[in-house]
């Protein structure tokens, strides 16, 4: 069904050789650069659905094209005004087979959560630009889609409604400026894949690729539909020019400019930032930047493009990361693991993370506007926990399974984000954080908050407005929670259910605003390694849940003691012994509440939460 004439024309039209680049530069590359609005481009774009593209080549958009133009300059009518914003593509694996190795291409290596994605074409086209005043962006597909319907559009996440018109081939989006930026999915739906259960590998099945990974001529009835999505993923990311103290000076004598090209090494540089101008680094599969003790900052320009991952080594009380150019890894294989040649061989000490280091909590890390692509692991664990400001932050091309979000460090505050993420997104492992305005799609694994894997002792956690707008899990689990809130059993003993530490507590959390679009998680699944107390969930709304037969929906929060079968408290200093109060849930627009007697397994709200605790949660 969602093979449509448009989209298979589309397909033919730009179906490229298996190996070699193909430069397609698509129409004009005028970019705007003053005090409204900066838009960039890249003059070696490669369009190429399939394969990993030069060292030199930043992957190019095979079906978008975007413009931009400053509202009151801009009109479908006469197009005035508008200028181009280069159009990025992540594609699953980066076009690499499941390699072992930089230098081995053969097939191997862990399973990598990758399954039927390249055999389907699925891909992930993100632009970016910094502005100050409303804006109109006009998107363009490839020759052999259909003319755009403004009614057949969908943008994610749906709680803005945006003024979307169209003319001829183009559509046309009117993005209000706002000072925490904009990020949204625009959704053709000619464009969508279903992804159903049933694959071997415990992931999906296709039926458009007789050669392709897990083929069937046709579904069968349990071969469930868990997740829709665009095939031609199209994210806008549109941000506020950042504040001059984020954006070091070029000609400093305190900053070391980049110069564009193969990067072997930064270990010598003497000044205190590093500066990646607009252009294309590369560091290679078996190579990452390690920063010197001196350098405290790096800094991504607008229209630079890194392929690499950054390690700190500096003692300085603040270290920053900022510019809204991209941190691409695409050149590494999964699990990448440095202290064995970069090859896939996980290690949760050397496996490369985007961003590692020395960092400890007597530091300060700011991390303002950069865009991470391709992640192959992880994507931040520091050394110790350093003080973290991430705002304005966005990670796409998170194909791989173990492509975590970043740590949430004590007294750590994150905002403005949008994470494309194959596994644990928001890690409430430590007291004192706040989290707000997230905008979060979910691939294979692990909950969207996760607060297990050991006893743990947190309080004061706060988030809003947290937005997930697609989910896939494939099947119901425990271990790695299928839910929006999550708590994985001991990672020791994962089958154990008599190892919680009831001197450890995980208290305070007030999680306002929390939407999950379209096909949707459980809301709780949790395994209580430690008591748990004044836990508030306010304002839950979940579009729907996969058919009840993949128990996908059902939230659990399973009986866990300590070795001498106590069982875990939850709500033991709560007025009247209640530690967990949901608020205002609603699932496909129905209020569920203890009171209307529709929150049990069997019932919309889909609540299966083990009989010892009745008493200690409760649905308002
Ligand atoms: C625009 O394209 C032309 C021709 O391909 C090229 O010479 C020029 O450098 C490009 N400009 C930018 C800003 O990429
Ligand atoms: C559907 O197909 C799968 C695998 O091809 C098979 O294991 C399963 O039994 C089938 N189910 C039905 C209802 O035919
Ligand atoms: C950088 O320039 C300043 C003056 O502009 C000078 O005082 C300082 O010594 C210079 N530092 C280096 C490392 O050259
Ligand atoms: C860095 O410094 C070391 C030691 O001084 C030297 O051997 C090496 O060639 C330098 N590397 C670069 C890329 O300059
Ligand atoms: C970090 O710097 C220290 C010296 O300050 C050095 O001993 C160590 O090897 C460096 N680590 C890395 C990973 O470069
Ligand atoms: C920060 O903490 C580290 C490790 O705990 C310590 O070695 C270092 O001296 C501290 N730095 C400052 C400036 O206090
Ligand atoms: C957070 O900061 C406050 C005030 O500086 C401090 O008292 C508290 O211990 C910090 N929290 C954590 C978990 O480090
Ligand atoms: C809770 O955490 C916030 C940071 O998110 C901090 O500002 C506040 O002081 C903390 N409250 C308490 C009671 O520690
Ligand atoms: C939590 O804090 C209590 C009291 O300080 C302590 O006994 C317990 O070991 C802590 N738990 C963890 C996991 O650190
Ligand atoms: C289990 O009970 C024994 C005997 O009462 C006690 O010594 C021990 O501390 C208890 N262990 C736990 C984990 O509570
Ligand atoms: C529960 O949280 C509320 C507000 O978030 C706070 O006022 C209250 O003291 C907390 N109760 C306990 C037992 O920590
Ligand atoms: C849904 O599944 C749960 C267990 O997974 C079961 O208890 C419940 O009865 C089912 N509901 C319906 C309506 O079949």
């Amino acid at each position: 069904m969602w093979l449509t004439s448009g989209f298979l024309v589309g397909v033919l039209a730009l179906s490229l050789p298996i190996s070699g680049a193909t430069f397609l530069p698509r129409g004009a590359n005028t970019t705007a650069a003053n005090d409204k609005l900066q838009t960039w481009w890249h003059s070696s774009g490669e369009v190429n659905p399939s394969t990993p593209v030069l060292d030199g080549n930043v992957r190019q958009s095979r079906v978008y094209t975007v413009e931009v133009a400053t509202t009151g300059n801009s009109g479908n009518s006469g197009d005035h005004g508008y200028y181009d914003s280069f159009v990025y593509e992540s594609i699953p694996r980066s076009g690499n087979g499941m390699r072992l190795s930089p230098t081995n291409d053969s097939l191997g290596g862990n399973v990598d959560g990758v399954s039927i994605e390249p055999d389907v074409g699925i891909n992930m086209a993100w632009t970016q630009f910094l502005y100050a005043s409303d804006v109109t962006i006009k998107i363009t597909r490839a020759k052999g889609y259909a003319q755009p319907d403004p009614s057949k559009v969908v943008i994610r996440p749906t709680t803005t409604s945006y003024d979307v018109t169209s003319k001829g081939q183009s559509l046309y989006i009117k993005i209000p400026y706002s000072a925490n930026g904009q990020k949204l999915s625009v959704e053709f739906q000619d464009d969508l894949w279903s992804y159903h259960t049933g694959g071997s590998d415990g992931l999906f099945v296709q039926n458009v690729d007789p050669n392709g990974h897990n083929y069937v001529s046709s579904y069968n009835s349990t071969e469930t539909i868990v997740g829709v999505e665009p095939i031609n993923a199209l994210l806008i990311f549109a941000s506020a020019f950042p504040p001059s103290d984020q954006v070091p000076s070029e000609s400093s004598n305190d900053t070391y400019v980049v110069p564009q090209g193969s990067v072997t090494t930064l270990q010598n540089v003497t000044q205190s930032t590093v500066y990646f101008a607009p252009g294309v680094y590369w560091f290679g599969g078996a190579n990452h930047a390690i920063l010197p003790p001196s350098v405290s900052w790096v800094h991504f320009a607008p229209g630079s493009y890194v392929k690499g991952a950054i390690e700190y080594n500096t003692t300085a009380p603040l270290v920053r990361a900022t510019g809204h150019g991209v941190l691409s890894g695409e050149q590494y294989v999964y699990q990448a693991n440095v202290a064995d040649g970069y090859t896939n061989n996980k290690s949760d000490a050397t496996s490369l993370r985007m961003w590692s280091g020395s960092l400890m909590s007597n530091q300060t890390w700011i991390c303002h506007g950069p865009t991470i692509a391709a992640p192959p692991f992880n994507t931040m664990d520091f050394d110790g926990e350093p003080v973290s400001y991430v705002s304005d932050y966005k990670q796409v091309g998170a194909f791989f399974w173990q492509t975590d979000g970043m740590e949430v460090y004590p007294n750590s505050t994150f905002s403005d984000i949008f994470y494309h993420v194959g596994d644990d997104c928001i890690k409430t492992y430590y007291s004192d954080v706040d989290v707000q305005r997230l905008v979060v799609w979910k691939t294979t694994n692990d909950p969207i908050f996760q607060m297990g894997w050991a006893p743990r002792n947190v309080t004061n956690v706060t988030a809003s407005d947290i937005n997930v707008v697609h989910t896939r899990y494939p099947s119901a689990n425990s271990v790695v929670p299928t839910a929006l809130i999550g708590a994985s059993p001991n990672y020791l003993n994962s089958s154990a259910t008599n190892n919680a530490n009831l001197s450890s507590r995980i208290a305070n959390f007030n999680l306002n605003n929390l939407r999950c679009e379209g096909l949707c998680p459980s809301l709780v699944r949790w395994n209580p390694l430690q008591n748990f107390d004044n836990f508030t969930v306010s304002g839950v709304s979940i579009d729907s849940f996969p058919p009840n037969s993949t128990g996908i929906g059902q939230s659990v929060i399973n009986k866990f003691t300590n070795a001498n079968g106590t069982l875990v408290s939850i709500g033991g200093e709560s007025p009247g012994g209640v530690g967990l109060t949901i608020r205002d849930y609603y699932v496909g627009g129905e209020k569920i509440s203890i009171a209307a007697n529709n929150w049990q397994s069997d019932q919309a709200g889909q609540m299966n939460i083990d009989a010892a605790y009745w008493g200690h949660w409760t649905i308002e």
